[in-house]
């Protein structure tokens, strides 16, 4: 199993930079910040922007709508159409004078990125590189990126807490890590201050139905019950029911894309505040089995919802739940509507 570079390594040196200019020099108060959104027209991207308008900081979008699409996009949001591995239109973006960004602009398939670790690699390490060079460069002094449980690979304890061991299983997992790594590097080198908030399995729309893009092909679970709910396709696939849980089916720990966006918030004035940086997990501390989530959505909405058990997916781990106390002590986070 490929262990992560510099896994059991020394980490970077203790010595920390002095405060990003940013950090020091601004005197925004955390509550107006000028905030830049790269990803920001994806699934939790539009809520992350929705949740940071909402809480009164202004926010630009930037986003090449690969993923993501216009209809996410807000009335109050700048938007601007922009590649992450397009380093000049990245740092003019950049120069707009901002307090912030969160990076949510990734690709996110696991089973994909064994597959395709060579795209994985282009977009999200090269890609999140350019976005913290031109951070640097632009004088933009925090982030909030979006990492995931991923990081973790199979669990050795649950609930999984961030002192769990991080020995990704899956490619995409790997990038993720990789990146927090690098962040890590240029908090101490380059007093760049950040939160790496590592997401259990996002579900879910804005409460108040103010986002509803509906992602393509979708691999995730739930995208894929309510697909087959409303007849967009047959049947759901159940990846095995012979693993060591309460039905034998996978469970997961589902947290509302809502509570996501409002822990990116939280996240974001923590970091002005405390001019530190911070690793934390999000998630609604409950597991679900798959056969759980399918009777649940057949009661919501009334429908069939046709699912049949097939083989297990190669590297699914029988059961993921988290540990959320540290966001909890630290940002005063909770999932309320997960
Ligand atoms: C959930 C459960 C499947 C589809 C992945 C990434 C993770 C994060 C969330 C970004 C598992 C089962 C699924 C289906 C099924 N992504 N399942 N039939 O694998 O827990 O996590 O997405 O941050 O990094 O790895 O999510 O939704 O694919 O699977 O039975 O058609 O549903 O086996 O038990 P997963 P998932």
């Amino acid at each position: 199993k490929p262990r992560p570079a510099g896994q059991g390594a020394r980490g970077p040196p203790r010595a920390r930079a002095a405060p990003f200019p940013t950090a020091a020099a601004s005197h925004r108060k955390e509550h107006n910040m000028k905030i830049l959104v790269v990803g920001g027209a994806g699934y939790i991207g539009s809520h992350v922007a929705r949740e940071c308008l909402d809480s009164g900081h202004s926010v630009t979008v930037y986003d090449n709508l690969s993923s993501g699409s216009k209809g996410n996009l807000f009335p109050e949001a700048s938007f601007v159409e922009g590649d992450i591995l397009d380093y000049p239109a990245l740092l003019s973006a950049m120069r707009g004078g901002y307090d912030a960004l969160v990076h949510l602009a990734a690709f996110k398939a696991a089973g994909e990125s064994m597959l395709k670790p060579e795209k994985y690699s282009l977009n999200n390490l090269n890609g999140t590189v350019n976005i913290l060079n031109a951070a640097l460069e632009a004088g933009v002094g925090r982030v909030v990126f979006s990492s995931s449980a991923a990081t973790y690979g199979e669990p050795k304890y649950l609930p999984i807490d961030e002192r769990h061991p991080t020995e990704p299983e899956n490619y995409y997992g790997f990038t993720k890590l990789e990146i927090e790594r690098i962040l890590g590097w240029y908090d101490r080198l380059k007093g760049l201050r950040f939160a790496a908030l590592r997401y259990f399995n996002a579900a879910g729309y804005d409460v108040r139905g103010r986002i509803s893009g509906l992602e393509r092909n979708p691999a995730n679970l739930i995208p894929v019950v309510m697909e087959a709910a409303c007849g967009m396709r047959p049947e759901v696939q159940v990846f095995g029911n012979d693993y060591g849980t309460k039905d034998g089916t996978g469970v997961r720990d589902y947290v509302h894309v809502s509570d996501l966006a409002r822990a990116h918030v939280a996240a974001l004035e923590w970091i002005a505040k405390n001019d530190r940086s911070l690793t934390v997990n999000l998630g609604s501390e409950e597991g679900l089995s798959v056969l759980e989530i399918v009777e649940a959505a057949r009661r919501v909405t009334g429908r069939p919802v046709p699912a049949k058990i097939v083989g297990r997916r190669p590297g699914d781990p029988a059961k993921l739940v988290a540990s959320s106390a540290l966001a909890k002590e630290t940002l005063g986070w909770e999932a309320r509507h997960s």
